[in-house]
């Protein structure tokens, strides 16, 4: 008997053929409890960058369990990351620390609610953002504060909605990860950031796919924006439980006790977490390990693309550095997936024949491919599996 409600914990409708015993995780693979190993594309959704099972992280980890885990006073180490990160992230004057992206991201719309005493949120179409009140724009419950949406890379649109002069803040991933992966047009979060800076409104980047993934200082430093507010999570710690938010020292000094907004959380700057994202930077630091996964995303981008050039399928695959999105139906996604016509039926028939190769992608195309180091070592075995499935795909 299965007393999970609804035999679930997540909203993500999960494929017939998918496995849904597992037991463990190894370098690029999942394995269930009879010993059959997948190759995993979903990593953690994107929060493993390591693979799974990283030896250092278990070290590490083992380590501080020794130490004891949990405190109710003050650590040395969150002292000492929240300076590493201010050093690296370069809207992070100050930092905080959460346990879920979406604590990080309900703390940075309260505050920029606080600071610009206007309570209206303005998002895109497509985009992710957590579970609490303020972002679910929809979801079987209407709420009374849900956000306005524009689309994504609509400058003109994004533009004209900001100089309502309406909004605390824009909340946005600088490249959507929620709506397949979408990176930003050249010149869309310049545009944001000016038209922020004139109407007195917060632009909170959410990085709690992007950072640590994409390098060490994030999408704002890889595109050159500087965000007032942002929100960390995900690869961060590799899977453990931590998220950040940070930003400018006028809009975090609005949190208590510098100021009245209040911010807490048993779980917060959980040290644990910690300890496993202080190595993680060391173990980032000196870019190798970023440029071997944007090497491999570049490959395999290609691969994909030349196959479905071969098979002169209705079909495209996009995305940047280590983070990519096949889709079928449309030929790219400019302003997100969700606001193209794509066909998820074609997409459920490659996920399941996938699966049947013990290759398992994201059930949805909005959800993005995460490719770690581990990907390596079966980039063949995934080349392969692509040509066959397309094939079949085109002979259906
Ligand atoms: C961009 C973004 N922000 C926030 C969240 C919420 O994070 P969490 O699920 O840890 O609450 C997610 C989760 O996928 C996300 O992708």
């Amino acid at each position: 008997m299965n007393y999970l409600s609804g035999g679930v914990n997540s909203p993500i409708p999960i494929p017939k053929n998918f496995p849904n015993n597992i037991i463990a995780g190894e370098g690029p693979y999942v394995i269930d409890k009879n010993g059959q190993k997948y190759i995993d594309m979903w990593m953690g959704y994107g929060a493993l960058l390591f693979g799974h099972a990283d030896k250092e992280i278990i070290q590490t980890t083992s380590k501080c369990l020794k130490n004891g885990w949990f405190f109710s006073y003050q650590t040395k180490i969150e002292k000492d990351f929240s300076s590493v990160l201010h050093d690296l992230i370069p809207c992070a004057e100050r930092v905080r620390f959460a346990t879920t992206g979406s604590d990080a991201v309900a703390y940075a719309i309260r505050a920029a609610r606080a600071y610009t005493s206007r309570d209206m949120v303005l998002s895109v179409v497509g985009g992710y953002h957590g579970v609490h009140e303020a972002m679910i724009a929809s979801e079987g419950i209407a709420f009374k504060n849900k956000p306005d949406l524009v689309h994504f890379n609509n400058t003109k649109e994004s533009i004209k909605a900001i100089k309502t002069k309406k909004y605390a803040c824009m909340i946005l991933e600088p490249i959507m990860a929620n709506s397949g992966c979408t990176p930003p047009l050249p010149g869309y979060l310049q545009a944001l950031r000016k038209a922020c800076d004139e109407t007195n409104t917060v632009l909170i980047f959410d990085e709690v796919v992007t950072g640590f993934r994409i390098n060490l200082g994030g999408a704002q430093k890889k595109y050159g924006v500087t965000p007032d507010l942002s929100t960390f999570s995900k690869a961060i710690a590799c899977g453990l439980p931590l998220s950040v938010v940070c930003g400018k020292v006028s809009i975090l000094d609005k949190f208590i006790p510098t100021g009245n907004v209040f911010f807490a959380g048993t779980f917060n700057a959980h040290p644990l977490s910690l300890a496993v994202g202080t190595l993680v930077i060391e173990m980032l630091r000196d870019g190798k390990i970023h440029s071997r996964i944007t090497k491999l995303g570049n490959r395999l981008r290609s691969f994909i693309s030349n196959s479905i050039n071969k098979y002169d399928l209705n079909a495209c695959v996009q995305g940047t550095d280590s983070m990519l999105t096949v889709a079928f139906g449309c030929k790219d996604f400019v302003h997100g997936i969700s606001n193209e016509k794509f066909n998820q039926k074609t997409y459920d028939i490659f996920v399941k024949k996938m699966a049947e190769r013990k290759i398992l992608f994201p059930p949805l195309p909005t959800e993005t491919v995460f490719l770690s180091p581990v990907h390596e070592a079966v980039i063949e075995k995934i080349e392969k599996a692509f040509d066959e499935v397309f094939l079949e795909i085109k002979n259906l």
